[in-house]
């Protein structure tokens, strides 16, 4: 298939072209590395590359008259960036999101994959969290991904495009640098390879759904080859684990013996979190395949390689 990868300089966009590359698929990216890297894809120079803004409503046609498949992961991303960055994080996740959508239409384009996130659920009132769980966004960064991922489907409704959104949850693995807005993991790392204690916010016994990178990758592969299928799918491990848990096995991996210190929670983090899985195991295939203790072992080996 010829794919437009749109953030595809970033965490998962990368992993993903490694793996529509690896499978014989003809690349490319759009993105405009204004939280992606350019040497995520260093190693990838088969992936035609163009820098640029989703927003960019010229450009995303001329390029989406070249594509199948699109898989837009291009976001402003992150509840804490959209708290400080209300209105950015609205024009790109919603605006940019129907810009790359009415491009895609009029173009003809087959399908898009759309990134979504379990942000729209806001906090959770049961678990494991199916696709049909109340969704009530708690932060900016949820709405507009909420808004971006209605909007999708309402394309897949109206026009011949099948539009398929993957929720994904905590996602993991190789590419994922240290940003002031990221996600625990990357800074964890970093805390680990300076020798600090890991700080973790309220009492760590709150738990997360952590999903390797490798296997969102692979999601998005399968929703693509998925023909005639168009809705919303929760990708996650389908198993949670502790943030005390967590700090525990990056702290054996690591090379410096560092301890933990608590503080108190912030606001608009969720407690609990776990997806239920099996829709997108009955209707995609979808199976997670890495667990966490491999795939925290090949992240710190990373990590302390690419990130200090
Ligand atoms: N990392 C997670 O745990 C997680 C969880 C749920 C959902 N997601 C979603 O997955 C997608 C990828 O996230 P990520 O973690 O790889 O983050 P990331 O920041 O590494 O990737 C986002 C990419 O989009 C690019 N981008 C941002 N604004 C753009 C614009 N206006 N035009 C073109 N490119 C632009 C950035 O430069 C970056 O390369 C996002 O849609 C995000 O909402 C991520």
């Amino acid at each position: 298939m010829k794919a437009l990868v749109t953030g595809g300089a970033g965490f998962i966009g990368s992993n993903v072209v490694k793996l529509l590359l690896n499978e014989g698929h003809e690349v490319m990216v759009l993105d405009d590395l204004s939280s992606g890297y350019r040497q995520n894809l260093d190693s990838l120079p088969q992936a035609a590359f163009v820098e640029g803004d989703i927003r960019d409503h010229e450009l995303v046609s001329e390029i989406m008259q070249k594509v199948e498949v699109v898989f837009h992961l291009a976001a402003s991303v992150g509840n804490r960036r959209s708290i400080d960055n209300p209105i950015q994080d609205s024009q790109v996740n919603v605006i940019g999101t129907l810009n790359v959508l009415d491009a895609a239409r009029n173009a003809g384009v087959r399908k898009i994959v759309y990134s979504s996130s379990a942000g729209i659920f806001g906090e959770l009132k049961h678990l494991p969290i199916a696709e049909d769980h109340p969704t009530e966004p708690d932060t900016p960064y949820g709405v507009s991904k909420l808004a971006a991922e209605k909007l999708c489907l309402v394309y897949a409704h109206l026009y011949p495009l099948e539009a398929i959104s993957l929720r994904y949850f905590n996602v993991y693995g190789v590419n994922q640098r240290y940003d002031a807005y990221g996600n625990v993991m990357p800074i964890f790392a970093r805390w680990l390879l300076n020798g600090e204690p890991l700080v973790i916010y309220d009492d760590g016994e709150q738990t997360r759904d952590f999903v390797n990178v490798q296997d969102v990758a692979w999601a998005n592969l399968l929703a693509a080859k998925a023909e005639g299928v168009s809705g919303a799918f929760n990708i996650a491990s389908g198993t949670a684990i502790t943030i005390n848990h967590l700090a525990e096995l990056m702290r054996s991996l690591g090379k410096n013996d560092v301890g933990v210190e608590y503080q108190p929670p912030r606001k608009g983090d969720v407690r609990d979190s776990l997806a239920d899985i099996s829709l997108a195991e009955g209707t995609l295939g979808f199976r997670p395949r890495v667990d966490i203790e491999s795939g925290l072992t090949e992240y710190v080996a990373w990590a302390a390689e690419e990130m200090v």
